[in-house]
């Protein structure tokens, strides 16, 4: 971890959901119906997600989104407000919902996810200006609000002179003019496999339980072993992953160290319920690497 110098201030353009989440032992078939636990309602949302990763690894951060004027907005900047993350820029979307996602998790911790936008599917290109970017190190965009604005964002915050780090997640082909402006690519081994021959020139891959891999076009790969840890639920440890990467470059890491840093960042959370509600802050993280070496 690096800690030596001021760390620069990161960008999160993305999604806010409430996560709607029920425990139950096994997923329903197509047809079937099964019992499960109490249900939940808790902050999620990929942007969202990587948005109180970085802040509470330490990070200064920023979210540029929209919520519906109603009870799970409230939930969601609350919960980014408790983080320490600057919700100025969050845009109230009235006589929309906030966008919500239907949870289940079975008794693996794997879970399985439908997202409906609500306010995120309004954030239009034409609610991100270019002041936002400005004294950005780092900005985090993701698919979870439309490709367009997410585009936009990308080459506004390359003009400021930002580090730009997308995950193509929920994955959709997207436009080539978005990973031109895009300088770190964060994608899984199914994302990867389906992006065929547009490459970014540094790019991580997350493997699940195999780890992670990073390649910078210069040196060769350099695989990353997973943390095993008593799997609860899986939600949201690839938000982990990345809102960890970005507070690392931000704080002066390379690329090898944040991806390190931010698979024990991915652990930590798959072992606690929930999205927002399973992420570490910096001490905790100390103490469950120092468990781990
Ligand atoms: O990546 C996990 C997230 O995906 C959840 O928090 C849910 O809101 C969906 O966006």
């Amino acid at each position: 971890m690096v800690r030596e110098r001021e760390p620069g201030s990161i960008v999160i353009v993305g999604s806010l959901n409430a996560d709607l989440t029920v425990q139950t032992a096994r997923f329903p078939q197509p047809g079937e119906t099964v019992s499960g636990g109490d249900l939940t309602v808790l902050p999620g949302g990929k942007g969202a997600n990587q948005a109180v990763a970085a802040a509470r690894l330490g990070g200064k951060v920023r979210m540029i989104g929209a919520v519906g004027d109603d009870s799970n907005g409230d939930l969601l900047l609350r919960s980014l407000t408790r983080a320490g993350v600057d919700t100025s820029q969050v845009e109230i979307k009235t006589g929309l919902p906030t966008g919500t996602a239907v949870i289940l998790v079975d008794e693996t911790g794997e879970n399985i996810i439908v997202v409906s936008p609500g306010a995120n599917g309004a954030l239009s290109p034409a609610d991100v200006t270019a002041g936002m970017f400005v004294g950005a190190s780092g900005v985090g965009l993701c698919l979870e609000i439309p490709v367009k604005t997410v585009m936009r964002a990308a080459v506004m915050a390359k003009q400021a002179g930002a580090t730009v780090l997308t995950n193509l997640s929920p994955y959709q082909a997207v436009p080539g003019e978005l990973l031109d402006n895009t300088d770190i690519l964060l994608v899984n081994e199914h994302e990867a496999a389906q992006l065929g021959e547009h490459r970014v020139a540094r790019t991580i891959i997350t493997r699940g339980e195999a780890g992670a891999t990073v390649i910078e076009d210069d040196s060769p790969p350099v695989d990353i072993p997973a943390i095993s840890v008593e799997t609860v639920d899986t939600t949201g440890c690839g938000d982990a992953f990345m809102g960890a990467v970005l507070q690392q470059l931000a704080a002066g890491a390379s690329l090898v160290a944040a991806a390190r840093y931010a698979a024990g960042v991915g652990a930590f959370a798959a072992t606690r319920r929930g999205a927002q509600a399973s992420y570490p802050d910096a001490a905790r993280m100390n103490s469950f690497l120092a468990g781990h070496s």
